[in-house]
């Protein structure tokens, strides 16, 4: 490829002029930071600069940036094939990514299906509850129940199930379809359980159970809608509710799977399985784009013996063979110990090492302008009292060589399993200073 630019202020400029980021305008956007490379848990900024990541670019890049491991596994497959198609095409990468994730995972997951984004995930997954039910002769079953305070993605339906409030149900009214809510759990994960908190979803499945075909949850942590750690206990009870009322349980995975939590799935603090769950992020350890909505024979069956026996859903590029190949490659990566592996001591030693490096955020938890504070595995949380200005912080933290980037009330980092003690150190030490700074 032969570059249009002569410099990076010149591709900053063009994107600056023609591309969208992420909930951004075209008039007047935040500044993007130019990157020009990353490495481990470095990003080297095209200034010169270089930012120790907190973010593992939202929750993905686990293993630190350019692993050789993840480049290896995608120029090996790209030698073979880039892409071909799954509809009639069957390849390995998908085989050896799919028996991977049916090792990680209870054996009654039997089922998988290759998204090719997390969002497309719950789709599916919200579609196989659908064809589920369908195929088993209640059609009234059309709704959704879940908790306000989630986050599943922006397509519609997605959105359809994320917080009614904070999400965008009020921006498209009449073209957004209308589930039903309860409260979030409100007990923390360390806090003592107290059965109250279930109570209204109670209420809710006892009346509307008919007409649920699914209960939708982030299991243990609701992520992008606030960051809260709630009980385990939780989940142990509404999986009973579900089996009790013949409700589909469904539980995102996508920003918790593969360990962030402490656990290799945030399902395992409660020790229950969902019906359906979907994986993505950190599958492919940050590098392409893939996800999974992975069931049981009992789903699965159902669906294939309906009068529709075929689960309605096919993106081109679902199963991508570089995608399956990198992926295989990130769960050998986080799965691997002992002498040359990633995590000579296992993943679990190297989560509960930041967890313990993250304590060290609590010894900002009395400033006036905290909030809260709140650390799970290897996720940081600091809730501030009121929004902060992302235009006035994000400078700071770049001043201070780290890569932080807070929404709404939260200043939150989720870091990459690799970073050193040094690192993490300096990491914590950049956020207390600029929040002591700035308020
Ligand atoms: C819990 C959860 N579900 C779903 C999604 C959507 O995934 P994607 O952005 O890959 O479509 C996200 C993304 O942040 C998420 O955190």
């Amino acid at each position: 490829m032969i570059s249009k630019f002569d410099n990076y202020q010149d591709w900053l400029k063009f994107d600056r002029d023609h591309l969208w980021h992420p909930y951004t305008s075209m008039v007047d956007p935040l500044p993007c930071y130019p990157v020009a490379s990353a490495k481990g848990v470095h990003i080297n900024l095209a200034d010169g600069n270089t930012l120790i990541d907190g973010m593992s670019s939202w929750w993905s890049a686990i293993h630190g940036y350019n692993h050789p491991k993840l480049n290896q596994a995608l120029v090996d497959q790209t030698q073979k094939m880039a892409h071909v198609m799954f509809g009639g095409f069957a390849h390995q990468p998908a085989s050896e990514l799919g028996s991977r994730l049916l090792d990680m995972t209870p054996d009654i997951f039997q089922y998988v299906f290759l998204a090719d984004s997390g969002s497309i995930s719950i789709e599916v997954a919200l579609k196989m509850a659908l064809q589920y039910y369908r195929s088993a002769g209640k059609l009234d079953k059309q709704k959704f129940l879940t908790v306000r305070g989630g986050y599943h993605g922006d397509p519609f339906t997605c959105m359809s199930v994320g917080d009614p409030e904070n999400g965008q149900h009020y921006l498209f009214p009449s073209t957004i379809s209308t589930h039903l809510f309860v409260p979030r759990p409100n007990i923390k994960f360390y806090d003592e359980w107290d059965a109250s908190d279930i109570s209204e979803l109670k209420l809710s499945i006892e009346k509307n159970h008919r007409e649920v075909a699914a209960i939708i949850i982030e299991p243990i942590v609701q992520g992008a809608g606030g960051m809260h750690f709630y009980h385990p206990e939780y989940l142990r009870q509404l999986r009973a509710l579900c089996d009790e009322f013949d409700i589909l349980l469904i539980f995102d995975e996508i920003a918790t799977g593969f360990g962030r939590t402490g656990k290799l799935f945030a399902m395992d603090h409660a020790g229950i399985t969902p019906d359906i769950f979907c994986v993505g992020k950190a599958m492919t350890g940050g590098m392409m784009t893939l996800a999974a909505t992975i069931t049981t024979k009992k789903v699965a069956m159902t669906i294939s013996n309906g009068d529709v026996p075929i689960l309605m859903h096919g993106p081109t590029f679902m199963g991508n063979p570089l995608a399956c190949a990198v992926a295989s490659a990130s769960l050998d990566i986080l799965m691997d110990s002992g002498e040359g592996a990633t995590y000579p001591k296992g993943w679990q030693h190297n989560i509960q090492r930041i967890e313990n490096g993250l304590q060290q955020l609590k010894e900002i938890a009395d400033h006036p302008a905290v909030n809260d504070v709140r650390v799970l595995g290897a996720i940081g949380v600091i809730e501030m009292n009121d929004p902060t200005d992302v235009a006035k912080i994000q400078p700071e933290f770049i001043a201070e060589g780290v890569w932080v980037r807070p929404f709404g009330r939260l200043i939150y980092i989720m870091p990459q399993y690799i970073i050193s003690e040094n690192e993490l150190n300096s990491l914590c030490n950049a956020i207390k200073k600029v929040i002591l700074k700035v308020y």
